[in-house]
């Protein structure tokens, strides 16, 4: 639900902001540099754990105290973050069973962050008390936007503590040892338990874990770091404050979280979000995480923390050009951010993370890097009144979804599947990928939403579903959707059983298809299919039953197989790709369900001039959000204003430039400009 202190005509800009490492002097110079760029919002504490409390049950916020009069005298919010991801050297010192332990049992020591065992129940004592004393000092401050629970859930302990919670949230979901035999399957391989205390997490074994028992532990896992979560809610919450609360989540390939239920939990949903490429493909991350975490929230997020200036390949920390910082800040704000923060204000100078970028160079103020800043504090400022919420929570409208669910990941990452190269992830992206470069909005969807609004509903090797997912699937159909279900999809149920009798068991109905085997090719090892198209890394010996056959497999063991399948159902109809398709494929496959869906592209004629197009529905109407990553000027003309440079019913954009237009009804035209 939107919170209106997000709801007002403001974007949030700024950043995390870490005074403690640097002199009061600084701080001055901090303030003055925020009020130049137009800084409204600062995020701190993240790492203050051992300044604000010094040793178990001393504390030391004076210094805090001040920082946050000083923000306040210059008008601008804060974030206050619980502290509780990088526990401070005494607490691990007194505590050493604290410590996570890996898989393989050794201990993590302190030294770096992220080090706490999250079933320690002096873990959790510590991080109730901080929580508890920061929502005391700080919980009805006005400047306070809201808290920042925590950073980055995602330390997995298998430790001692782990096991004794581990099997209590067992026990509570299988109730007797024979339910758990049964759902992990236990005969194979003599793992039949008889006790409880029998049962390990997938500490390191001889040879492979029983993958029931993996993704068990896996949703165990997200369950116990969401009840710590809770646990900080509720302390601050008896303090009386009433700020809302937020736990950044890091990056769509961060899968500790099971993030439906987590955002379940949040009054509002947040993200960091770091490129993995300087390349043009940057630009899909930004709207696949985007996208991912709007469909989370359910409506307007958070950027919590992206890069100012650098892009982590590989090795090397690569330029985040000025002008990709502002495009793909207005590309957050364009799928629904309500704001643009990065991680962090000011470079450090020293300590592990010294040659991160941040809004402040090492080089000063002085600098390229500061001025595009102060530049994307203006443009923030320009475009405010985007920032106004619908009471709906929509602020895209798309009328396709793609299917995302944790636990199909988890399944999907159990080993020795019949193809361990093909990953979740890069699954979920490519269909996604070919619905961005097709122009169209595109929403995310957990197994069981209400997807009567989607035209069309694309669901990416989602390995293991329930009885109730099929359900859901074939309702949708019935009702008029048009289901795309790729490979590796409904292979088996929720505890991880395949269902014999033909592939996928638990769609083969549904489909109207029977899978004989699973043909896996080696990477790079591609065929030819009879429509044009290119598959690869996963073939399957299948047979139509009830579906027509769209194409088949045109050389090798499958020459003249159906390599996909369509079957009418209802009003609607359930199409499947049995192989890997090439993005290519892939992009020009989807376009053509889409196309027989009825669903449209946003501005269909601005992706073959390298501009982006995005609609996001403010209270008062809709605003056009055009980022151009081609390389020549375009000239855009249609009906509306352009928040950005005034223009009125058409821009000129040069490669790079971005506008926001205030639209009217007419339509929208591209051409080259000079
Ligand atoms: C984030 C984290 C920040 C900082 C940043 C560097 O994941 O929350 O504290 O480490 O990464 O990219």
């Amino acid at each position: 639900m939107p919170h209106t202190q997000y709801a007002r005509g403001r974007f949030l800009f700024g950043g995390d902001y870490n005074p403690e490492q640097w002199s009061r002097e600084t701080w001055a110079e901090d303030i003055a540099l925020m009020r130049r760029a137009k800084v409204n919002t600062v995020t701190i504490g993240v790492f203050s754990w051992a300044m604000l409390e010094p040793s178990e049950g001393e504390y030391d916020a004076a210094w805090l105290d001040d920082v946050i009069a000083g923000l306040d005298a210059a008008g601008i919010g804060f974030f206050l973050a619980t502290p509780t991801a990088s526990p401070p050297p005494w607490f691990t010192v007194a505590h050493p069973d604290a410590l996570p332990i890996r898989a393989d049992g050794t201990p993590v020591l302190h030294g770096s962050r992220d080090t706490y065992a999250i079933s320690a129940p002096a873990y959790r004592e510590a991080a109730r008390r901080i929580a508890r004393f920061l929502g005391e000092r700080y919980g009805t401050h006005p400047g306070l936007r809201g808290w920042h629970i925590h950073n980055e859930y995602g330390t997995v302990d298998y430790g001692p503590h782990a096991a004794r919670a581990f099997r209590e949230w067992l026990r509570a979901k299988y109730g007797s040892i024979e339910a758990l035999n049964t759902a992990w399957y236990t005969a194979f391989w003599s793992q039949r338990y008889r006790e409880w205390d029998q049962i390990l997490p997938p500490l390191q074994t001889q040879y492979l874990h029983n993958p029931a028992q993996l993704v068990d532990f896996r949703r165990f896992n997200s369950d116990e770091m969401l009840a710590a979560y809770g646990e900080q809610r509720s302390e601050i919450r008896a303090t009386g404050s009433t700020a809302p609360m937020t736990t950044n989540f890091m990056l769509p390939t961060w899968n500790f979280l099971d993030q439906w239920s987590w955002s379940a939990e949040q009054e509002v949903v947040s993200i960091d979000h770091y490129l993995d490429t300087d390349g043009p493909d940057g630009e899909t991350h930004v709207a696949y995480g985007s996208d991912l975490t709007r469909s989370w929230a359910g409506g307007p997020w958070l950027l919590m923390e992206q890069n100012a200036t650098g892009i982590r390949v590989g090795e090397q920390t690569l330029v985040k050009q000025p002008d990709r910082m502002i495009r793909n800040s207005l590309g957050y704000i364009a799928r629904g951010s309500q704001s643009s923060l990065f991680f962090q204000w000011r470079a450090s100078a020293a300590g592990s993370e010294l040659w991160h970028g941040a809004l402040v160079p090492h080089a000063g103020a002085d600098s390229r890097a500061f001025g595009a800043v102060v530049e994307l504090g203006g443009i923030l400022e320009k475009i405010a009144e985007v920032a106004a919420p619908p009471g709906d929570g929509v602020v895209v409208e798309s009328d396709v979804a793609v299917v995302w669910d944790a636990e199909g990941w988890w399944s999907l990452e159990t080993p020795h599947l019949p193809n361990d190269a093909i990953t979740y992830s890069d699954e979920v992206r490519a269909a996604h990928r070919a619905l961005w470069r097709g122009g169209h909005a595109v929403d995310f969807v957990a197994p069981g939403a209400d997807v009567s609004r989607y035209r069309m509903l694309v669901v990416p090797a989602l390995y293991a579903i329930t009885a109730a997912t099929v359900d859901w699937f074939e309702e949708y159909v019935r009702a008029g959707g048009h289901l795309v279900v790729t490979f590796a999809t409904g292979l088996a149920d929720e505890n991880q059983r395949i269902v014999p009798g033909g592939y996928p068991g638990m769609l083969r109905d549904l489909l109207g298809i029977r899978g004989e085997q699973i043909l896996p090719r080696a990477d790079g090892d591609m065929v030819p299919l009879s429509n044009g198209m290119t598959g690869g890394s996963w073939t399957e010996l299948l047979h139509a039953e009830t579906a027509d056959v769209v194409a088949r497999y045109e050389s090798g063991p499958l020459a003249g197989v159906p390599a996909i399948t369509r079957r009418e159902l209802g009003e609607g109809s359930a199409t499947y790709v049995s192989t890997k398709l090439e993005q290519e494929s892939l992009d020009a496959f989807l376009a053509g369900v889409a196309s027989t869906a009825g669903v449209e592209a946003v501005f269909p004629e601005s992706r073959a001039f390298g501009v982006e197009a995005i609609r996001r529905r403010g209270a008062e109407g809709d605003y056009l959000f055009l980022l151009h990553h081609g390389e020549r000027p375009v000239r855009v003309d249609g009906e509306g204003v352009d928040l950005i440079t005034g223009a009125v019913d058409g821009v000129v954009l040069q490669p790079g430039a971005v506008a926001v237009i205030r639209e009217g009804s007419a339509a929208w035209s591209i051409a080259a400009a000079s």
